[in-house]
């Protein structure tokens, strides 16, 4: 059942300003996480503020549960958001500002703080009640907002970048809190953030926006694999882009000097490859593409290579327990179907 519905909704900031949203045509299912993936200043905070009720649709019509909310203020929605600066009370401590919500729905003192108390151990902040906010680090502070909105367990929640000042281990450990709360208590979620990774951990579905509209949408699977275009592309992961030139008789690729071997048939004409790190290879065989080594860095678990060819800086990984050539070696290159979308020319 469609929780969340936009139709044909368009903001902007002022009479004469550019559109921020334009024209969202959106539906969210009950018990559904999607999030909004894209570049800055695209409009996904605005899309948040929209569902709250702190902004008001210039045009189109918003539904929530089946119900026209669109001139609905923010107390009458069933709505609850972490934002992107926290907004926490400076005035009140760690406690109260979780317990916050709960006050105002007037639920009794002592289910508050067994349900504050709650929130604040499951984003690992138990013993720091009595703390003022000001005496907190900024993922400290993240982490009482994200216990703030968490505890009132909302029909629909809204996080807007919830965990951009956590350390990367407190990073995955709480996106995949919040993944589980969501699915355990069936909560809607409106997740929004800038890293690919983390939407596609945490999401059921992404929709990727540019410019105030959405680029495309679909299962963070389907987005890697199939992007629509250049834009999604660039965006749900790295890609290198290559023109090529489908051979006739389904013979490969022809990159630059170099042909491509990959037995998939292409059409013969022009194309686009968007090329991700994971499918190129190092190989003996004397097919591959030259290239010489620039940089090796040591990521841990791998290497990521920079290697110059023909067809420009090619990045790439490689397991840190095989032997990394060294700088300045000349190497060949395989490349594997996985890990290249073929996209015609035009898009
Ligand atoms: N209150 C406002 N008044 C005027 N313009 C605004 C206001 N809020 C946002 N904008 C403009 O609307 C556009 C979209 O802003 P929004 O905050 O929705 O982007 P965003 O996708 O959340 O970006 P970021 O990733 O940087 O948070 C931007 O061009 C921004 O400058
Ligand atoms: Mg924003």
């Amino acid at each position: 059942m469609n929780h969340l519905e936009f139709v044909h909704v368009k903001k902007r900031y002022g009479p004469t300003s550019p559109w921020v949203v334009d024209d969202l045509n959106l539906t969210i299912e009950r018990g559904e996480l999607v999030t909004l993936l894209g570049p800055s200043g695209c409009g996904k905070t605005t899309v948040l503020r929209l569902i709250a009720g702190l902004e008001l649709a210039s045009e189109g019509r918003l539904l929530i549960g089946g119900h026209d909310v669109t001139h609905l203020g923010p107390v009458h929605r069933p709505v609850s958001m972490m934002f992107q600066s926290y907004a926490l009370f400076p005035h009140l401590n760690v406690m109260d500002n979780v317990g916050y919500g709960l006050r105002v729905q007037g639920i009794n003192k002592h289910d508050i703080a067994a349900r504050a108390l709650a929130a604040l151990d499951l984003v690992g902040l138990k013993g720091y009640e009595s703390r003022w906010t000001s005496e907190l680090s900024g993922g400290q502070q993240q982490r009482v907002a994200l216990a703030r909105s968490l505890v009132i367990e909302p029909e629909v929640l809204l996080f807007d970048e919830p965990l951009s000042n956590l350390d990367a281990r407190l990073r995955r450990e709480m996106r995949q809190e919040i993944r589980n709360l969501q699915q355990r208590l069936g909560l809607t979620v409106v997740y929004v953030t800038h890293d690919q990774s983390e939407a596609m951990a945490v999401s059921d579905r992404i929709c990727v926006m540019n410019k105030g509209q959405i680029a495309q949408q679909g299962a963070p699977r389907d987005l890697y694999d199939h992007p629509a275009d250049a834009f999604v592309a660039g965006f749900m992961g790295e890609a290198m882009w290559v023109r090529a030139q489908g051979l006739p008789g389904g013979q490969g690729l022809q990159l630059g000097d170099w042909v491509w071997q990959d037995g998939r048939g292409h059409p013969p004409g022009e194309l686009e490859l968007a090329i991700r790190p994971e499918a190129w290879h190092l190989t003996d065989a004397p097919s591959g593409l030259p290239a010489q080594l620039r940089h090796c860095a040591f990521m841990g678990s791998q290497y990521e290579l920079t290697l110059a060819t023909a067809l420009g800086h090619v990045l790439m990984m490689l397991p840190s327990h095989v032997q990394a050539p060294r700088i300045d070696a000349w190497v060949h290159l395989g490349l594997s179907a996985h890990g290249v979308v073929v996209l015609s020319r035009s898009s």
